[in-house]
């Protein structure tokens, strides 16, 4: 699975600490913090005396994690007497990946007879829990009650996916995927500047069909609509995506209506814009889509013996433009963010399109420069506000160019 849409290289000098429990899951931990370091932020690792069954505390410290504690004493307490309260006073957010149901049943009743346990009772910041286990005990009566306790703390519960477990059985139980990890822990580490507000993203391409099986289409990824979603539901915004074909996977705290015209975009579109404060349209749309033949039944497959000299001529027809719309039926107190990509004029083509489709913001590229635009992690872009301000950024992961558009908006 694609982490690009993840990777935030904002997170330097930041500190959480990964305790990691007794399941064959346990290895799952490497990624996460793998993909943590990734964001730059320092990692503390405390294994269970059962983790280390399934992993061992040298694999941590080789991808980066320091400290790594094994035991409330001797040699893998370290040289620090008070290893047990270093998490609370370092750490800004406490993640337990995997959590066994011997784990949340100790947090859940404050007992404090290991290290892990003995760190999470004296931690008083976020708290994040991804348990594994096997579906009857993440079923059982006492794991529900114990878990509830731990939600109706506080506690950010990141909670198992339904898959086939280790044993054989099929069910819930499985830690879920180490990306929704990953989003949930960097999300306790950003600031929460757009809370309360309701975002809307519409992204990657459109398709649209010409007969049964084939279509037009672009290589839009919707990777820079996708590190827009993300880095507001980070900061604190409720999102809702409209997405065309892509690969991206979201975290379940973001919406996701899966579209794939350009008419059922505007449709999914115009129906949440009333109830959106700030909208971006990222999606790269099918300007145009293919009239079907005449007499042709949209349900069959054109054959090529079917057609009298082989040839087969489309008539495309314009489809409609959906931040256009939406910039239309914008109120005063919504904001509304545009993309283009040209191939010249970038400045005043960009300018035109920030009036004429009654935009607050449009960020603008080249395309066709290396660095920039489709299919590419990065972007190089040139943004204009409606109050006159240019910026011209470097090429920047479009994970960085999406949190700097967010930051923009305390200029409008
Ligand atoms: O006019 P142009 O296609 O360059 O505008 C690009 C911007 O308009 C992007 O923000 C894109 O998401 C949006 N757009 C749209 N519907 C279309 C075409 C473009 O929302 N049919």
């Amino acid at each position: 699975m694609s982490t690009e849409h993840l990777n935030f290289p904002c997170f330097l000098g930041r500190r959480v600490h990964l305790g990691v429990t007794g399941s064959i899951a346990a290895y799952k931990s490497l990624e996460l913090l793998r993909l943590l370091r990734h964001s730059q932020v320092t990692v503390g690792v405390t294994l269970t005396e059962s983790a280390q069954r399934f992993v061992g505390a040298d694999s941590f410290r080789a991808l980066g994690a320091d400290p790594v504690h094994t035991a409330m004493f001797g040699p893998g307490a370290g040289a620090d007497p008070f290893v047990h309260l270093t998490p609370g006073q370092k750490a800004e957010a406490l993640v337990i990946a995997p959590a066994t149901a011997n784990t949340l049943a100790k947090l859940a009743q404050g007992l404090a007879d290991d290290l892990l346990s003995t760190q999470a009772l004296a931690f008083s910041g976020p708290l994040l829990l991804a348990p594994a286990m096997n579906p009857a005990m993440w079923a059982a009566p006492a794991t529900r009650a114990n878990w509830q306790t731990l939600l109706d703390r506080g506690a950010v519960g990141i909670g198992p996916a339904l898959g086939d477990m280790a044993c054989g059985d099929t069910g819930e139980g499985k830690l879920a995927p180490v990306e929704h990890i990953l989003a949930q822990v960097l999300r306790a580490l950003s600031p929460r500047d757009l809370a309360g507000r309701t975002v809307l993203v519409t992204l990657g391409p459109t398709r649209e069909p010409w007969d049964a099986v084939r279509h037009l289409s672009n290589s839009s990824s919707g990777l820079m609509g996708a590190c827009l979603a993300l880095a507001a539901w980070m900061r604190g915004a409720r999102v809702r995506v409209v997405a065309g074909p892509t690969a991206i996977d979201f975290p379940p705290g973001i919406e996701v209506t899966q579209v794939t015209t350009a008419r059922q975009m505007l449709d999914a579109a115009q129906q949440l814009w009333p109830d959106t404060d700030l909208g971006c349209c990222t999606a790269a749309v099918c300007d145009f889509r293919p009239l079907p033949q005449d007499s042709q039944d949209p349900e069959r497959k054109i054959k090529k013996r079917d057609l009298a000299r082989g040839d087969l001529a489309l008539r495309l027809v314009q489809n409609p433009d959906i931040l256009r719309t939406l910039g239309e039926q914008k109120r005063k107190d919504q904001i509304l963010i545009g993309f283009c990509a040209e191939t010249e004029d970038l400045l005043s083509q960009a300018r035109l399109k920030l009036s004429e489709k009654n935009l607050d913001l449009i960020v603008a590229n080249l395309v066709g420069v290396p660095g920039s635009g489709f299919d590419c992690p990065t972007n190089t872009v040139t943004v204009l506000d409606r109050t006159g301000r240019v910026e011209q950024w470097p090429e920047l992961p479009k994970t960085e160019v999406a949190w700097r558009v967010w930051d923009l908006l305390r200029h409008l």
